[in-house]
C-alpha cells in the first residue's frame, strides 16, 4: 500500500523525523482556515499517490490565507497523471537552503536493502540519476547490520552532502531506517530532504510503500487505507480472505495456485482474440490449495456479483487437494448459493486435471448443474469460455 504524503509525514513525525507543520484540507474553505491557523507563508500541495506533482502544478506557495484559498481552488479537482486531487496538504513554507534526495528501499534484484542518497535532490532527481549517475550514491544495507548514526553519516557523506548538513542528515536517516524496519515498508523516500536557512535538516516530502504481506502484524496500517479508491469487488474479496484482483474483461476466472491463474489469464486473453468483442479475463482469483466448498462459493459469489462477467472459467489442477474434492466443492457451492437466493446463472466452463481428475469430472457430470460444461484441456476450455462470453455480451 502506498501512502499519501500527509500520511507519510504523520508516520515520520512518530519517529521523531522533523517535518513542517501541516493540515489536510478537502475544500477551499478548509484550505483557507488551515492557512489562517498556520499563519504566514504556506505551501498548498496536491495529495495524490503519484510523483511529479510539483511539475504538474500541484504544489504552490501562497503568501497568506486568501492566496492559499486561491491556490487550493486551482489544485483541488485537478488531474495529475490520471489521479484526481480530492485533498491538499496546507503546510508552513520552509526557507530552503539546499535540497537533497534520500531513500531506503528493498533491492529485489540484489536481495538486500539499498540506501540512495544525493546532494542533488529535488524535482530533477530523475534527470540527475540519468545524466550524472555519479552524483547519486547507492549503498547496500545488510538487514543484519542495519543503520546506526555512524553508518547514516557515511551514507550522507557518500551522497555528497556538505559538512554543515551531515549531523542533521545522519539523525534523520537513522530515524528513517527505524521507520522503514518497524513499519515493514518496502520504500521510504524523502525528496527533498532539505537543509533549511537556519541549518535544520527536514523531510519536505515523503513517499512510503508499506508491505501488505505484513498487515497481519501491523494492525495500525488499516487506518491508512484509502476507502475512496478501493474497488468494491476487491474490498468484498479481501473481507472474505480471497486472493482477488479485478481486471477489465468479461471472463470470470477461478483457479488454484497463483502460477496457474496467471497462465489462465494469458490463455483466455489469447483465445478471446478470435471472438467478437475480444473477451478478456474479468479478474484474477486464486483459491489456493485447499479448495473447500466455502472458498469455492465465496469465489463464485464475488465473480457473479461483477456485472461485467459473462462467463466463468474454473481451471483446477488437482494436487494435494484432489479434483474430486474440488468437484464436490463446486457442487456444494452451487447448492449453497442457491439456498441464499444467489443462483449461478452464468455459463461455467470447468477444466479439471491432475490428481483424481476422472472422478472429479464424473461427480460434475452426475450433478448435472445447469450451465456447467466440462472441457478436457486448458486451451479448449479457455476458447469455450471466451466464446460464451462473446455470445453473452
Ligand atoms: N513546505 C514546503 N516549503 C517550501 N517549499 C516546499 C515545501 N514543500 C515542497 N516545497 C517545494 O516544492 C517542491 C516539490 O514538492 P514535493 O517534492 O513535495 O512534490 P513533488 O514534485 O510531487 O515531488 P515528487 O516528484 O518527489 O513526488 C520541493 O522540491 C520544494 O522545492
Ligand atoms: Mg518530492
Amino acid at each position: 500500500m502506498d501512502l499519501f504524503e500527509h500520511q507519510a509525514k504523520e508516520l515520520f513525525a512518530e519517529y521523531g523525523i522533523p517535518v513542517p507543520r501541516g493540515i489536510v484540507a478537502h475544500t477551499v474553505e478548509e484550505a483557507r482556515a488551515a492557512a489562517e491557523q498556520l499563519t504566514g507563508r504556506v505551501v498548498v500541495k496536491a495529495q495524490v499517490k503519484t510523483g511529479g506533482r510539483g511539475k504538474a502544478g500541484g504544489v504552490k506557495v501562497a503568501a497568506d490565507a486568501a492566496d492559499a484559498e486561491q491556490k487550493a481552488t486551482q489544485i483541488l479537482g485537478m488531474d495529475i497523471k490520471g489521479h484526481t486531487v480530492h485533498k491538499v496538504l496546507v503546510e508552513e513554507a520552509s526557507a530552503i537552503a539546499e535540497e537533497y534526495y534520500f531513500s531506503f528501499l528493498l533491492d529485489r534484484a540484489n536481495r538486500t536493502f539499498l540506501a540512495i542518497c544525493s546532494a542533488a535532490g529535488g524535482m530533477e532527481i530523475e534527470e540527475v540519476a540519468h545524466s550524472a549517475p555519479e552524483k547519486v550514491a547507492k549503498v547496500p544495507i545488510s538487514p543484519l547490520d542495519g543503520v546506526n548514526r555512524a553508518r547514516a553519516r557515511e551514507i550522507a557523506q557518500a551522497g555528497g552532502l556538505p559538512e554543515v548538513a551531515l549531523d542533521g542528515a545522519a539523525e534523520l536517516i537513522e530515524k528513517l531506517w527505524c521507520a522503514f524496519v518497524d513499519e515493514d515498508a518496502s520504500l521510504v523516500e524523502v525528496n527533498p530532504m532539505i537543509l533549511s536557512a537556519d541549518g535544520q535538516v527536514k523531510a519536505l516530502d515523503g513517499k512510503v510503500t508499506l508491505d501488505d504481506n505484513a498487515t497481519f502484524r501491523q494492525k495500525d496500517h488499516a487506518a491508512f487505507e484509502d476507502k475512496n479508491a478501493e474497488d468494491p469487488l476487491e474490498a468484498a474479496a479481501k473481507a472474505k480472505d480471497l486472493n482477488y484482483v479485478k481486471l477489465d474483461g468479461s471472463v470470470g476466472i477461478i483457479g488454484n495456485g497463483a502460477g496457474l491463474v496467471m497462465s489462465t489469464l494469458d490463455v483466455v486473453a489469447y483465445a478471446g482474440e478470435a471472438f467478437a468483442g475480444r473477451p478478456k479475463p474479468a479478474n484474477f482469483l486464486d483459491i489456493g490449495g485447499g479448495a473447500s466448498a466455502e472458498v469455492m462459493a465465496a469465489g463464485l459469489e464475488i465473480i457473479i456479483s461483477d456485472p461485467s462477467v459473462k462467463s466463468i472459467f474454473v481451471n483446477v489442477f488437482g494436487g494435494i487437494t484432489a479434483c474430486d474434492a474440488v468437484a464436490n466443492g463446486i457442487v456444494s457451492a452451487f447448492e449453497l448459493l442457491d439456498s441464499r437466493g444467489e443462483t449461478v446463472r452464468l455459463p461455467l466452463v470447468v477444466r479439471l486435471d491432475g490428481n483424481n481428475a476422472e472422478l472429479g469430472r464424473q461427480i460434475l457430470a452426475d450433478a448435472k448443474l445447469s450451465g456447467v460444461e466440462l472441457v478436457d484441456t486448458m486451451d479448449d476450455a479457455a476458447k469455450r469460455a471466451a466464446e460464451l462470453a462473446a455470445v453473452g455480451a
